[in-house]
């Protein structure tokens, strides 16, 4: 099927497209660790900090996720990625950096939990991580076991120095040694869409990357988004494709850019792994505040998390740099994302026979203004910035 016709779903009925959806993803699955039935939330050390990464800044962290709202908003993961690690001793056992993390990581693992969250961390399924720290190639349930008795609850996994290793076995084995470890730990494949993981990898991962390394500027979002989007239909409760970690609040982008960022993971079901320092986030600066009314804003969140767990499609994108998006939630409602790509604002619809709303009207929520209208019929117009979005609930009413 063309690029294209792939990526706009013709929405004569959006049931059945949920129906699909739902038996598609679940044929032949041998994946399920009972674990991230909503896409995972936390935090990851990589896109603001990469190799500077300590025991001081996680308990730092994690500190400020207990204190500044964000633990409560729902980000529960606080993972160490690239760098924590530098060899592995005489029998094999993997030794953390002594000097970053003095006392090993345990102590540090009891630290995120007695702060009510959870604790992530990272190595690679080749021989080496990127960043040339020993891999876990061939000590797949060595690692796995260590990290159990660490009480680490999630691992990303990733793909550098893995010539010559077949992906879909590599992550199987690791997948079989995260749940002979017997510890619940979500599992997260991180091989950048190289081996076609949308095919294999919800038998395997609760999360896979559809795409390289996201950057801090606005193309690398719409690159992103271009390729994930594709892959709407193989998501679901407990396996999700991951467009990357956010760099919401790391400086590189507008504020509009920046909702979009949001708006756009929370329509994709995508994790949501905040990567900007989040030690920052209640400072009284105007960018903080405006960091924290994105990663903290609970309704875009609540679509993230909606239960039904259905990734959303584009349903119009005509002129191309216009698109409108549409995500069925569990509780019979939609949201629906007003997406403008272009470099001026324009006035966007959201149709209800495009958008799969049967109703004769509806009440309708904008999700950044914060504003409801009720007795809305056949269709929403609203003003879009340049790069922004408007985003919307919609609950069907009046029948
Ligand atoms: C790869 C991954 C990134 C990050 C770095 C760490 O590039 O895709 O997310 O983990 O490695 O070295």
């Amino acid at each position: 099927m063309p690029t294209l016709l792939r990526r706009i779903v013709p929405l004569a009925s959006l049931a059945v497209v949920v129906t699909l959806s739902a038996g598609a993803g679940r044929a032949g699955s041998r994946h399920d660790n009972g674990l991230a039935r909503t896409p995972p939330m936390g935090w990851n050390s990589w896109n603001h900090f990469g190799c500077n990464v300590s025991a001081a800044l996680i308990r730092d962290v994690a500190d400020a996720m207990a204190a500044n709202g964000m633990r409560d908003a729902g980000y529960q993961y606080v993972t160490i990625d690239d760098c924590w690690q530098v060899a592995r001793d005489s029998k094999g056992v993997i030794i953390a950096d002594s000097t970053r993390f003095p006392g090993g990581i345990k102590p540090l693992a009891d630290y995120v939990h007695s702060k009510g969250l959870k604790f992530g961390i990272y190595t690679d399924a080749g021989r080496r991580t990127c960043e040339g720290r020993p891999g876990s190639y061939g000590y797949e349930e060595l690692d796995a076991r260590t990290y159990a008795s660490w009480g680490v609850d999630y691992v990303k996994i990733d793909w550098c120095n893995a010539e010559g290793i077949d992906a879909r076995t590599q992550y199987a084995k690791l997948r079989d040694a995260l749940l002979k470890s017997g510890r619940p730990i979500v599992f997260s494949i991180c091989e950048w869409g190289s081996n076609r993981p949308w095919e294999w990898a919800p038998a395997v991962g609760n999360l896979w990357r559809t795409t390289g390394d996201i950057q801090d500027r606005w193309n690398s979002v719409l690159t992103i988004v271009n390729l994930s989007s594709q892959y709407w239909h193989v998501a679901k409760p407990g396996a999700w494709n991951d467009p990357d970690m956010l760099e919401v609040g790391n400086g590189g982008m507008t504020r509009d850019e920046y909702r979009s960022h949001f708006s756009l993971w929370a329509m994709m079901a995508a994790p949501l792994m905040a990567g900007n320092d989040v030690r920052t986030l209640a400072d009284s600066t105007r960018q903080a505040a405006a960091t924290r009314d994105i990663l903290l804003n609970r309704d875009v969140i609540a679509v993230d998390q909606d239960s039904l767990g259905v990734q959303g499609m584009i349903v119009a994108d005509n002129p191309p740099d216009l698109q409108v998006w549409v995500k069925p939630l569990a509780d019979g409602s939609r949201a629906v994302l007003l997406f403008n790509r272009a470099s001026v604002p324009s006035s966007m619809t959201a149709d209800f026979g495009r958008i799969g709303l049967v109703a004769r009207e509806a009440r309708v929520r904008d999700l950044w203004a914060h504003k409801d209208t009720s007795g809305v019929t056949a269709r929403y117009t609203a003003t879009v910035p340049s790069h922004g979005v408007v985003m919307l609930r919609m609950w069907p009413a009046g029948d």
